[in-house]
């Protein structure tokens, strides 16, 4: 049984994200990607960065089966086998004695901070403070508002969408995500503009 599953805007937006990782991740080391989703993301970023490891991980149990078979159907070498993470739990798998791939020098999400409750967003700045190295970076993809304003009208259609589906869902505020980073040791380097309204956020672990 092929359990993969598809997500387009996963692949609208891999390639403009991939010309960002090429310029901001670390040269070494393992990146740890929250909320893997299908798995498109780290079968395309893993074979074109060959010096690091690609952990990915997903919360959800039919996620961590759609990367596995995405492993299976387009392997490479750096592609750690994917594990299940909560990024609201107090303690992530990584942080157990056994992991082999340390050290982590980036932590990488995408679209989950806004469809999810803020408490994802603080799990995932607390679980960065604990296993990100020191020089390490964070980056977190998806659609912020900017001093409170939303950035484009469909972003702001978005969020009333988003708030109908689950009152504790929204686009976040840009300095509410940065003040939770610096809570937890991580100073915001950029934020990229990114197509259709989007952003990548970078942030240092000093
Ligand atoms: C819109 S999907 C994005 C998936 C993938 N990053 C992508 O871009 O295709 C949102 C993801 O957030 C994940 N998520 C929600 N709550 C979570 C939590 N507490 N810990 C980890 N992931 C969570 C969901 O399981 C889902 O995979």
């Amino acid at each position: 049984m092929d359990r993969r599953q598809y997500s387009a805007s996963a692949m609208r937006n891999r390639d403009p994200i991939l010309d960002v990782l090429k310029t901001h991740l670390p040269t070494s080391g393992t990146v740890l990607e929250i909320a893997s989703g299908s798995g498109e993301h780290a079968v395309h970023f893993a074979p074109q960065f060959p010096n690091l490891n690609w952990q990915a991980t997903n919360y959800e149990d039919t996620q961590l089966d759609s990367v596995i078979d995405w492993i299976a159907h387009l392997p490479s070498g750096n592609l750690l086998p994917p594990l299940k993470l909560d990024a609201t739990a107090s303690v992530w798998p990584i942080e157990s004695a056994g992991y082999p791939a340390r050290p982590v020098t980036a932590v990488f999400n995408v679209n989950t901070i806004h469809i999810s409750p803020w408490r994802v967003c603080e799990g995932l700045m607390a679980g960065t403070g604990r296993t990100l190295e020191k020089g390490g970076r964070l980056f977190i993809y998806g659609p912020f508002k900017v001093e409170g304003q939303h950035t484009a009208a469909t972003n702001k259609d978005f969020d009333v969408w988003l708030r109908a589906e689950n009152a504790d869902y929204g686009i976040r505020d840009q300095g509410a995500v940065v003040a939770e980073a610096k809570k937890n040791g991580l100073t915001h380097l950029i934020a990229i503009p990114m197509p259709a309204n989007n952003f990548i956020q970078i942030f240092d672990h000093i």
